[in-house]
């Protein structure tokens, strides 16, 4: 009931005048689970942490190259306003806000946030990564720690207006989703910017893990449970860097894509471990990398006929420049997976909503997992559903 429900409402959400292919089921991996919910259970909020994936507007106020807030990005949102988005459309968050039958969490540094203190918020920031120093380069953003501090302020308001035990219910059973890490390799490690970029990538890795875990770590003991953590996407598929590599094949920079895929596998492994340790803890692992670059490889299974130009850039693959203005738009946004150099198209992004929603992660296809194990692995769809009251 509740998927027939989503799917029905991805399908009126979609503008009339976009074509919409819906995705082919590639090699049995991203085929909807039939896995009822235990018991349908209301998420009071979600919350979300991140980078420009799913930034919906608080980079607006900073002194930075990475904000969105002018045309043409927005043109295909629902108020076809510049909100700050990096899309023509929505983000994977928005979509899963949707999914959640819940209102769009406000930009927490916007006077909504303060209107609405019960309604979520989203605290993602372009530029921003798990290290301090990630996205430096383009100005001001919130960095990974500095998100968190600004949930824990989130949560002092509540306990101020709501009391102690109310507060630790609503964070319990509320979402929190978090996009972050692609600019670490982007805004960082690829491009030289900070100390350490001098890492060999393995050691890279390690650090991003360590500390990406002492900040899950803070989000737990401050009443977290339910956790949805993305992995970090093919960053090398990027028109960017198909620009930069400048084949004329479209050649992705599959080193780049290869040492992401292992710092997947450390969050992975890093997620099963910190749940066994942190009692009550569901935080799961969504992967993104496996649909991403299957979208970008095989557009048409996706209803796309572009995978590796974005449709708002110029120069090869239209990864030379930023979005700019409306001249640079392509003719058909939703024929493209990519909408800008670094950003995916409002379709693509509902595509990797629905596999981080409800779509089989790969990692469950093989073997058995344990009961613990399994958390790591809930869809958001199941996590949805989770009763924790009782446990
Ligand atoms: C990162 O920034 C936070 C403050 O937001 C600070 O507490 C922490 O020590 C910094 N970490 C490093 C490695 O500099
Ligand atoms: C970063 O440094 C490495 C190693 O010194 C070099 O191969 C690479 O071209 C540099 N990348 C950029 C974007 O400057
Ligand atoms: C890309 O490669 C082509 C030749 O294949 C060359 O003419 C062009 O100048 C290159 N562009 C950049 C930005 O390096
Ligand atoms: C584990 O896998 C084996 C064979 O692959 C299967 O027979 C068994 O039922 C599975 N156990 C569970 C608990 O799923």
């Amino acid at each position: 009931m509740y998927q027939l429900l989503s799917a029905v409402i991805v399908l009126a959400l979609i503008p009339s005048q976009m074509s919409w292919g819906i995705p082919k089921i590639n090699h049995g991996v991203y085929a909807q689970t039939n896995v009822a919910p235990r018991r349908t259970h209301v998420v009071p909020a979600i919350y979300f942490f991140g980078d420009s994936t799913i930034d919906s507007g608080n980079n607006n106020q900073l002194p930075t190259i990475g904000r969105a807030n002018f045309p043409p990005y927005g043109r295909d949102f629902d108020t076809r306003h510049a909100s700050g988005r990096f899309s023509n459309g929505k983000m994977s968050s928005d979509w899963i806000n949707d999914f959640l039958h819940l209102p769009l969490a406000p930009p927490y540094t916007s006077p909504e946030a303060r209107m609405y203190p019960f309604q979520g918020a989203n605290f993602a920031s372009a530029g921003g990564g798990i290290l301090n120093n990630t996205g430096s380069v383009l100005g001001q953003k919130i960095s990974g720690w500095q998100q968190i501090e600004l949930f824990l302020e989130r949560r002092n308001e509540l306990i101020a207006k709501l009391g102690t035990v109310a507060t630790s219910r609503h964070l319990r059973d509320s979402i929190l989703y978090i996009a972050t890490g692609g600019n670490d390799y982007t805004h960082n490690w690829i491009t030289n910017d900070t100390d350490a970029a001098i890492l060999p990538h393995d050691e890279f890795n390690n650090l991003l893990l360590t500390t990406f875990k002492n900040q899950l770590q803070v989000l737990y003991n401050a009443g977290a449970r339910k956790v949805a953590v993305l992995g970090i996407g093919p960053v090398g598929c990027a028109p960017h860097f198909l620009w930069f590599t400048n084949t004329s094949t479209g050649q992705c920079m599959e080193t780049v894509n290869q040492y992401v895929s292992e710092f997947n596998d450390g969050l992975r492994e890093m997620l099963i471990s910190f749940n066994q340790q942190n009692q009550g803890a569901h935080f799961v692992y969504r992967d993104i990398w496996n649909v991403v670059y299957s979208m970008a490889k095989f557009p048409q299974n996706y209803g796309f006929t572009n995978g590796d130009t974005a449709c708002c850039g110029t120069g090869n693959y239209g990864g030379g420049s930023r979005c700019l203005n409306p001249s640079m738009v392509c003719e058909n946004p939703a024929a493209h997976v990519w909408w800008d150099e670094y950003h995916p198209s409002h379709r693509a992004s509902n595509v990797i909503a629905r596999q981080v929603w409800s779509g089989v992660d790969p990692s469950t296809t093989t073997g058995n997992s344990t009961s613990t194990t399994e958390y790591s692995f809930l869809t958001i769809r199941q996590l949805a559903a989770l009763d924790l009251s009782d446990g």
